[in-house]
């Protein structure tokens, strides 16, 4: 045994990756292993989805409760409020290229709401619940700035939705019933998933006793790759460089053969399936069907059959996703950032909930180098 480990660690025991590691508690959210279902607070997906609004999903998550009818419309005129961008962001907006990557520009003017939000000083939860508030509706005010620049963003609308806001946000236009419908699915598919690694990320940083901000920038960096939430857009770029369905044995084929990794299939938890993926598979045909466009659907299923054939790997969220923001006419490199729009909600509640309960987050290493190296003065070294 090592002298470098001590108490609790057992170095016969390295959990790479934290596979397997319950890492902490959380009333937040719970992932059925064996048959991946998915529970936020208690409440089934498939209900939520069916069901609920988005803000009524942000809510739960955040309150831990379900809202009446009067605490609903409070909430929901508090984050439609709280659209418009405070003046720091705006100036921010001016100076960046809009050839940036957008999860880059997220991830920096997260950081920059945060240099003058008015509760910036404390960790306390009525203030990080406001932040959160701000946060979650001044994200796709963000995005929305940066798409249209150097112009002027088209001004949220008040009058409708969150989901529909954001789409009309990003397309300029008001979208049709459907469209706003498979938007608030997808927010709420995507708004908490318990310990992935973004929402991991962030309660490492709050840990620390650092502040909501920058959890949620730390949370954004780590969604961008795409093993994590890049993989949507990577599904769609792939989608699209397989062009149609009489290609896709033979890509899909080809790409398995060289042992490469075919994005939106596979999960570190939910080895038999994803529900998720299931509730948005239908929607994403359902809109195929109704912008009499079947060609992305049908192409996915292919590719789906395969890998369950080949590999007996299942799709998880972002790959149904990817083609149903395609045809919501959404650019696909807004996929990743769409993501981060609704997983704020769920970022959010596990900063309260870390803060609420905290304790410092910093797990043990087994060291792997050398040891007890004689100290060479510069001038002696080769
Ligand atoms: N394509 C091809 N093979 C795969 C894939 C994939 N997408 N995912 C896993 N495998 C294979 C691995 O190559 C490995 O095979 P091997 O045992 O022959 O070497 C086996 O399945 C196990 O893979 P691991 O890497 O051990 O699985 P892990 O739990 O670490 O990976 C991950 C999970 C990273 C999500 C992986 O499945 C992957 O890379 N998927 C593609 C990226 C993706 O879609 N990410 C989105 C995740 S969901 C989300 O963020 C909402």
């Amino acid at each position: 045994m090592s002298d470098s480990i001590g108490r609790g660690a057992d170095p016969d025991r390295i959990y790479h990756g934290l596979e397997g590691v319950l890492a902490g508690a959380s009333a937040i959210c719970d992932v059925e292993e064996t048959n991946g279902g998915l529970f936020y607070r208690g409440y089934r997906i498939e209900d939520l989805a069916e069901r609920a609004s988005f803000e009524e999903v942000a809510y739960l998550l955040l309150m831990g409760k379900l809202p009446n009818r009067k605490e609903l419309s409070a909430f929901s005129e508090e984050l439609a409020r709280s659209r418009p961008l405070p003046e720091a962001a705006r100036r921010f907006l001016k100076t960046v290229s809009p050839t940036a990557n957008p999860m880059d520009f997220l991830r920096t003017a997260v950081s920059f709401l945060g240099l003058d939000d008015p509760d910036r000083e404390s960790n306390a939860h009525s203030e990080n619940l406001r932040k959160a508030i701000r946060l979650i509706a001044q994200i796709p005010s963000l995005l929305a700035a940066f798409r249209s620049a150097p112009g002027e963003p088209p001004p949220s609308d008040p009058s409708l939705s969150h989901a529909a806001n954001l789409l009309y946000l990003l397309t300029g236009r008001r979208p049709d019933p459907f469209s706003a419908k498979v938007m608030e699915v997808s927010l709420i598919l995507y708004a908490e998933h318990e310990f992935n690694a973004s929402t991991f990320a962030a309660r490492v940083t709050a840990s620390s006793l650092s502040d909501m901000h920058s959890a949620v920038t730390s949370a954004i960096g780590s969604l961008k790759g795409p093993l994590h939430g890049g993989a949507n857009e990577a599904v769609m770029k792939m989608l699209l460089e397989i062009g149609g369905i009489e290609n896709a044995e033979r890509y899909i084929g080809k790409r398995l053969a060289r042992k490469e990794r075919i994005m939106g299939f596979g999960h570190r938890v939910l080895k038999q399936g994803d529900v998720r993926s299931k509730i948005i598979k239908k929607y994403a045909e359902e809109l195929g069907e109704r912008k009499k466009d079947r060609k992305w659907f049908d192409l996915s299923s292919r590719i789906e059959e395969k890998m369950r054939r080949e590999k007996e790997l299942y799709p998880n969220l972002d790959f149904y996703s990817a083609s149903a923001y395609y045809l919501l006419g959404l650019p696909i490199e807004f996929d990743t950032p769409l993501f981060v729009c609704s997983r704020i909600s769920g970022w959010s509640a596990h900063v309260m909930e870390q803060h609420d309960h905290n304790r410092l987050i910093r797990p043990r290493c087994f060291y792997t180098g050398p040891k007890d190296l004689p100290y060479l003065p510069i001038e002696h070294r080769s």
